[in-house]
């Protein structure tokens, strides 16, 4: 799970987290803002291929199978297109699933049952999810307490604070109230 404000750097360390990750799994990309790749792309990701749903990728994928570490990123912002996606992730299984922007589609009140049930059954399936969010509210709890890694960016806001001192220590809290963008704090 990534967290942090606007602006802070949470999409640039992903993405070159998954430029880091090993060819041995191919990896989609939840990408409502079309920054990961592509013609509006921002400091994009290596070696990606882009579709603009889901219709799009799984028309590509009935031609073959993806190589292995083929990186393939959904460029929609439809709730449709993420639910499918998840549906996608759960189904092949042994794959990396990365969602920008889940505080859109990760809430807690308003999630795709799709999401729920890849998230109950990730680990089984060998599906490592990769979070992206502004806020630790801003996603649901079966999401945001699963986590086995948490990278913290510049939070201000005094409810996110104090669920890092909650989950973290009043530590971590002071130097993440300390911190200047691009800064990060990485916990296990
Ligand atoms: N470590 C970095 N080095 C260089 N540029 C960065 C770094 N982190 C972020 N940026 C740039 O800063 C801007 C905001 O970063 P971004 O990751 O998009 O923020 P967020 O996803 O938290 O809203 C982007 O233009 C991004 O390319
Ligand atoms: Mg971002």
């Amino acid at each position: 799970v990534i967290l942090g404000a606007s602006e802070s750097g949470k999409s640039w360390f992903a993405k070159r987290l998954v430029d880091r990750l090993s060819a041995a799994k191919p990896v989609l990309v939840w990408d409502p803002q079309a920054e990961w790749a592509g013609p509006d792309a921002d400091a994009g990701i290596r070696g990606a291929r882009c579709f603009a749903g889901v219709a799009e990728l799984c028309a590509s994928l009935r031609a073959g199978p993806p190589a292995p570490g083929a990186r393939l990123v959904v460029q929609s912002a439809r709730r449709g297109d993420f639910a499918a996606l998840c549906r996608l992730a759960y189904t092949a299984g042994n794959l990396a699933f990365v969602v920008d922007e889940a505080h859109q589609v990760l809430k807690a009140d308003r999630c795709p049952r799709e999401a729920e049930e890849l998230m109950q059954v990730s680990r089984h399936r060998r599906v490592d999810l990769v979070l992206i969010a502004q806020r630790p509210t801003g996603i649901g709890p079966d999401f945001r307490d699963n986590k086995a890694e948490c990278i913290l960016f510049r939070m201000p806001g005094e409810a996110s604070l104090q669920w890092v001192r909650a989950e973290f220590g009043k530590s971590v809290e002071e130097r993440l109230r300390a911190m200047p963008a691009r800064a990060w704090i990485r916990l296990t």
